[in-house]
């Protein structure tokens, strides 16, 4: 079963809940006032706006603010991914076909290849591709050049991007969870698209159960929304979205199964930590990476562990979580 908590793609997005200019854009209002600064200031030199990587956890909006940025600039984006330009012809291609001041925008760019990593730098630089023609002994390199244009890319990995592709942006910013007051105008921005009522106090609830998401608030919106078709008159209240939470197993903090689980693994199995990723991951029958960059992110902004050089640490609040008393495993 599809984790309703996941933060991942799950291929139930709705693109007409994406908004689709900055003044919709709720949120992240320090990230909105740069950008919005940077689109005037380029707007006002009629050049594209710099090279801009967005990062942060999955699901807070960085594709839907790439694409906002190519709306206020009034261009044309493209969109790819890193695992998607498998060689440096693919990259060429797409490169030669943008015009000007077009976005290029990129995915998962730390999962670029090396090779096609390398050509990126000089077209980000001064827009121009070197290009290897030919085969061995009467191999040259022509150089082509590019029309200026602005790269966009995410990562939700921002440290497993090398250096000097980090450096070419010029515009580099962070999204971060969104508040509960934040989330509940999502919501409520959700609910007035769908054309379906919702009481003020169920869309604080659901926004606090959402982990800070987005895309975990729209997703839990749609499920409550099928509760209160079917228990109810289809207006979404208190009462069924905390009904439809629980049911969906959902706790009072947006935490599911999993996470206790893990969270569990780490009192039961290993004292409270520190633990290992690897250990941990062994024991809970989950891939480290998934650990690292889904459940991880949210429970340690929250506070329910702690990250160490020796490893992952349970917090006080994780011992009242699951009832134990702090210390009392040990
Ligand atoms: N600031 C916002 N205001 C309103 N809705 C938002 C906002 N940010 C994101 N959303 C909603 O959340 C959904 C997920 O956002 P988006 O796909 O842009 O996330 P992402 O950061 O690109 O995720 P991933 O890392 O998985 O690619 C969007 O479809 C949109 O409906
Ligand atoms: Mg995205």
């Amino acid at each position: 079963m599809d984790r309703l908590v996941s933060p991942d793609r799950l291929n139930d997005e709705d693109s007409s809940l994406r908004p689709k200019y900055l003044k919709d854009y709720i949120g992240q209002t320090k990230v909105k006032e740069m950008i919005d600064i940077y689109i005037k200031a380029a707007k006002k030199r009629d050049e594209p706006i710099d090279h801009t990587l967005l990062y942060g956890p999955p699901g807070l909006g960085k594709t839907t603010l790439a694409q906002i940025i190519a709306n206020e600039m009034g261009v044309d984006i493209t969109v790819t991914s890193g695992p998607a330009i498998e060689k440096t012809g693919d990259l060429a291609g797409i490169l030669t076909q943008l015009k000007p001041g077009e976005v290029l925008f990129i995915d998962e760019i730390h999962r670029l290849p090396r090779y096609v990593e390398e050509m990126l730098y000089s077209a980000m630089e001064d827009y121009s591709l070197d290009i290897v023609v030919g085969k061995e002994q009467t191999s040259r390199t022509i150089r082509v050049d590019l029309v200026p244009f602005t790269l966009i890319g995410a990562t939700t990995r921002y440290g497993d991007l090398s250096s000097p592709l980090r450096d070419r942006f010029g515009v580099v910013e962070r999204l971060d969870y969104y508040t509960v007051e934040d989330l509940k105008n999502i919501v409520i921005r959700t609910a007035k698209i769908y054309d379906c009522k919702i009481d003020y106090e169920a869309s604080v609830e659901l926004a606090r159960r959402s982990r800070g998401t987005p895309r975990i608030a729209n997703r839990l919106f749609r499920r409550i929304r099928d509760f209160a078709s079917i228990i109810g008159d289809g207006d979404i209240t208190l009462d069924i979205t905390k009904k439809a939470l629980d049911k969906l197993d959902i706790n009072p903090d947006g935490l599911d199964f999993r996470d206790i689980k893990y969270l569990k693994g780490i009192v039961e199995n290993f004292k409270g930590g520190p633990v290992g990723i690897d250990a941990i991951a062994s024991t809970i029958g989950e891939e480290a990476s998934t650990i690292e960059d889904v459940y991880e992110p949210y429970l340690l902004q929250e506070g329910y562990i702690q990250r160490t050089p020796r490893g992952r640490i349970a917090t006080e609040k994780t011992y009242k979580l699951l009832n134990v008393s702090y210390g009392g495993l040990l």
